[in-house]
């Protein structure tokens, strides 16, 4: 498979899955312009590459999944600048979320500000025991900016996600779990083996539908017709070859053999 070449950020591919590894472990892979650029990218290739089926995204070295947006290149930015930052953090932001293949985060350490806001990004996510995650921003006197305020407060409801980026505290993967930011607790040795298992668990399913589950879920938070959007996609699963193939797989008692289509 010939990859797009990257200088942040490593991809890898195995049995229908790409690794996406933001890798700058000097700097604890934190995101700057050109490494949002290149994940965008890397989202990119996952969806026009017929043999990729979904994604495990990851941070290089096992001390940080990302440390937050690169604070470096705060300097300098003024409001209309840093509003158009956050308006294109969103757009790579929602590639990942709009993705239509599943795209997992594998957490291997610090996800804080714009790390913690990557992994919510992702369909869910699994964190090592080393995990920790936080939205820091008003240390900085700021807010988050690639989408915290919305998907923390999705995810883990109001008055946790308010104390959270009041506080800045951090929280380890066990919180994280109670919490649900994240999906599973694993030890780091076994993070890449848990989410290629789940994954692997996935692409037996009719992909199409899968897509229609993303499309679905999403538009519960980002939308006011969720249900309609439901409704439109259950009836679409009806015009493809794997409703079929799912339906009589069942009633001859054998297990569904999934085209895609
Ligand atoms: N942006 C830019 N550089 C960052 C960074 C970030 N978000 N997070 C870490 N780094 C850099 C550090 O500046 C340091 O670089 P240097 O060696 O050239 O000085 C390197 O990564 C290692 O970080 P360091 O702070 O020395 O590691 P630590 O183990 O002492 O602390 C953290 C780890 C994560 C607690 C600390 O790096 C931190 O607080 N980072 C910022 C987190 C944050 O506020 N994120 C939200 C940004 S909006």
């Amino acid at each position: 498979m010939q990859f797009p070449s990257f200088e942040n950020v490593l991809l890898t591919a195995e049995n229908g899955i790409l690794t996406i590894t933001i890798n700058r472990p000097s700097k604890l892979n934190a995101l700057n312009l050109k490494t949002m650029q290149e994940i965008e990218a890397a989202v990119a290739f996952l969806k026009n590459t017929p043999e990729l089926k979904g994604a495990i995204l990851t941070g290089a070295g096992e001390k940080a999944f990302v440390a937050g947006a690169d604070i470096a290149e705060f300097a300098g930015l003024t409001p209309p600048k840093a509003t158009e930052m956050a308006q294109r953090g969103h757009d790579i932001l929602f590639s990942i979320e709009r993705s239509a293949k599943p795209i997992i985060a594998a957490v291997n350490g610090f996800a804080l500000g714009g790390g913690c806001e990557l992994a919510m990004s992702c369909h869910f996510r699994v964190a090592a025991e080393n995990a920790k995650f936080g939205q820091p921003e008003v240390n900085l006197g700021l807010i988050p900016g690639y989408g915290g305020t919305q998907r923390l407060t999705q995810l883990v409801g109001k008055g946790r996600a308010n104390e959270l980026m009041m506080t800045a505290d951090m929280i380890g993967a066990e919180e994280a779990l109670r919490i649900g930011l994240v999906n599973h607790v694993v030890p780091l040795a076994n993070l890449q083996a848990k989410c290629q298992e789940i994954l692997q668990k996935i692409f037996t399913k009719a992909p199409v539908a899968i897509a229609y589950v993303i499309e679905s879920v999403n538009a519960a938070v980002d939308t006011n017709n969720g249900y309609s959007t439901e409704a439109e996609k259950f009836g679409q699963c009806f015009a493809t070859e794997d409703v079929k193939e799912g339906t009589t797989a069942f009633l001859e008692k054998r297990k569904a053999n999934f085209q895609g289509k």
